[in-house]
């Protein structure tokens, strides 16, 4: 288990709002971000959009090697999330945050810890930690779920699947498990919302909640 690291110096409380989508493939994470995004500009907030893994010049290079290549052996794979993770948060992230920017990331830290943690066959716990120790401890003031079955992700899929969607419905059922676990464990940290509902009324949802963070102009 790596050691915690202390805390970045950018990450003093006057800072910007951090917010990651996070869920299953076709749960609508671009869809609830586009929405979003639109909430917040038409607030007058500068928005930055992004995502994982491929965040950034280097990142979409690795995020090349880790969705559409061959096997890639789990701790390796843990590694280049990390690695891609890392990298994104002090490029990308950590300056706009610093600016008082709103930052929107489709995908976090949690999907490697649901995706690598749960889904194959290493240790949550260690996963977890490893991005922790890449990205100095930055989690975000607040983490949207969106709840979906298997079968239904599948279906909103659609033909196009890459090499971690690709796999059975029994492994993506593992995945949604640790979501609602990571929620479960801080629900000051997280949202929940249930995919199946109706686009508007999901954005509804967040921005309820939304309201009662600190550091949004209602
Ligand atoms: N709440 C919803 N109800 C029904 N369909 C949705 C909903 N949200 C998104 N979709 C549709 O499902 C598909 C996947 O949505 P998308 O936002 O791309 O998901 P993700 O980014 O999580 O993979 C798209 O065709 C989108 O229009
Ligand atoms: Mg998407």
């Amino acid at each position: 288990m790596l050691p915690p690291t202390a805390p970045h110096p950018d990450d003093a409380p006057s800072r910007g709002l951090f917010l990651a989508l996070e869920g299953g493939d076709g749960a609508g994470k671009s869809t609830q971000g586009r929405l979003l995004r639109d909430w917040f500009r038409e607030r007058g907030r500068e928005v930055v959009m992004t995502h994982e893994p491929g965040g950034s010049a280097l990142g979409t290079q690795i995020r090349q090697l880790l969705l559409h290549g061959d096997h890639v052996a789990p701790r390796a794979e843990a590694l280049l999330f990390a690695a891609d993770r890392a990298h994104h948060v002090e490029t990308v992230i950590r300056p706009a945050l610093h600016r008082g920017d709103v930052v929107i990331t489709d995908r976090y830290l949690d999907s490697s810890v649901a995706y690598q943690g749960a889904g194959r066959d290493l240790d949550a716990d260690e996963v977890r930690s490893l991005s922790l120790w890449a990205v100095q401890g930055l989690v975000p003031d607040l983490t949207i779920v969106l709840d979906i079955s298997p079968e239904l992700g599948r279906a909103r899929r659609g033909a196009v699947h890459d090499r971690l969607e690709a796999e059975p419905d029994g492994f993506h059922a593992r995945v949604r498990a640790r979501f609602l676990a990571l929620a479960a464990a801080t629900p000051e940290r997280y949202l929940v919302v249930d995919a199946t509902e109706d686009p508007d009324q999901i954005h509804d949802q967040v921005v309820a909640r939304l309201e009662t963070l600190v550091g949004v102009t209602p």
